[in-house]
């Protein structure tokens, strides 16, 4: 399917942003490794977490969605039948296969589709091997587990990946050996919030080699209520379209806040984009806040790698606010972005130099050289991914000419109200 945004008035109004992706499939899996019942709400119902609904019931684990909440049976896990198809999603597949590895008697195989079968899986089954778990040795899927008691681990989590980080301490849940990963650069920490909410709390100490995460003594999981934040990847791309559309005022309610998670606001901030953060609450351990944003001119950027772990899935909208601002933008530390759903490092200088804007991939260094307005007028190759397709119909919306995406499908695997939520604040997309 081909989608075409079209460049029109300003955007105002509220945008409803579903609930946070990472949030939704560790909900999921945790609730299944719990005792009793878990309720969620603001589950995020789009390809990505549907494809962790239908593993953990082929683990035995019944899910059922009841009014607007689902609804977790946890308990023990059984050999599924047939091989696990993660779909397109890496969160469901490196999560559950480090669940699995704790769980002795439990044997799975996982695949996925042509974009996950090629990104790399070694940097979860290094550790968990070292953990004890049998896992025959490749980078790719279709790949094999057999859940084992495990040993203890000190894993030092570089790159910084909260889902390696999730998967081992997933696995550790099946020990009492100590269990403890060491992010010299912190990654997002929903797996450590969610866990002492299902009551197994997590230690995190601040030492010279960055932060240790460490499991305690208590591994046990129980069922409970949980609520879900507004996913700030999602809201990036509403947010991005205000920031570079004259006289635009949108607003995002029950937004994540979680420091780890709001690069993108941070930059757009000191670009000059006008962000207002209200309503700040608590919300199942994490914080969640009204989020408003102004139009303003845009200045360059310059990001340093250290930012980059806490708006890794916003640098495709980021690249976008960069090229409607006047000047050079420097963003720093990419090399992770080569093994996203697409290679987006590539995808983002492609889809830029094809809407007239110039972009180089410098190394692990993304360079765009804004000019303060953008041509547009092109069919932009998303390669099949849900977050390029999203970047250049927001771009579509503030060029000069109607920019087309040439697959939009791949939306549903994260943001499947995408298209509705951008036209009730305005935007012209067909
Ligand atoms: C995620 C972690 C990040 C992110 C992905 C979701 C998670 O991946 O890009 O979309 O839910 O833990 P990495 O762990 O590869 O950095």
């Amino acid at each position: 399917m081909k989608l075409t945004a079209t460049p029109g008035g300003s955007l105002n109004g509220e945008a409803a942003i579903p609930g946070d992706k990472s949030c939704s499939h560790r909900a999921l899996i945790f609730g299944a490794m719990a005792d009793g019942e878990t309720r969620i709400s603001g589950l995020l119902e789009a390809d990505d977490v549907l494809a962790t609904i239908r593993a953990i019931e082929a683990f035995g684990i019944a899910v059922e969605r009841d009014g607007d909440d689902w609804i977790v049976r946890g308990g023990s896990w059984t050999s599924p039948e047939e091989p696990v198809d993660c779909g397109n999603s890496g969160t469901t597949v490196r999560l559950l296969m480090g669940a699995v590895a704790g769980m002795p008697g439990v044997r799975a195989s996982f695949t996925g589709d042509a974009s996950l079968s090629a990104r790399p899986m070694k940097r979860v089954i290094t550790p968990l091997s070292r953990m004890g778990a049998a896992i025959e040795d490749s980078e790719h899927l279709p790949i094999t587990i057999a859940g084992a008691r495990l040993g203890g681990i000190e894993h030092r989590n570089v790159p910084a990946s909260a889902q390696v980080k999730s998967a081992i301490l997933l696995a550790g849940l099946g020990t009492l050996a100590p269990v403890s990963v060491v992010e010299p650069f912190p990654s997002r920490d929903h797996s450590e919030i969610m866990l002492a909410q299902f009551g197994c709390p997590v230690s995190v100490d601040d030492t010279p080699e960055g932060w240790i995460i460490s499991l305690g003594e208590k591994r046990s999981l129980a069922g409970r209520a949980i609520a879900i934040g507004a996913d700030p990847s999602s809201a990036a791309f509403p947010l991005v379209a205000a920031a570079i559309t004259a006289g635009s005022d949108i607003m995002a309610r029950g937004m994540l806040v979680n420091p780890l998670r709001t690069g993108l606001y941070e930059t757009l901030e000191a670009m000059g984009a006008e962000i207002e953060l209200s309503n700040e609450r608590i919300k199942s351990g994490e914080i969640v806040a009204d989020v408003r944003v102004h139009h303003a001119p845009l200045a360059p950027c310059h990001v340093h790698a250290e930012r980059i772990p806490a708006m890794i899935d916003e640098v495709p909208a980021l690249a976008v606010a960069c090229a409607f601002a006047d000047g050079e933008s420097v963003i720093e530390g990419l090399s992770e972005l080569r093994v996203k759903e697409s290679d987006r490092l590539g995808a983002v200088v492609a889809g830029l130099a094809a809407c007239g804007v110039t972009a180089i991939a410098d190394g692990s260094t993304l360079r765009i050289f804004g000019r303060g307005k953008v041509r547009g007028g092109a069919d932009v190759a998303t390669q099949g991914d849900h977050r390029m397709a999203m970047a250049f119909l927001t771009l579509g919306l503030a060029a000069e000419q109607p920019v087309e995406v040439d697959e939009a499908g791949m939306i549903g695997t994260s943001f499947p109200s995408f298209v509705e939520v951008m036209k009730s604040i305005g935007a012209d997309i067909e």
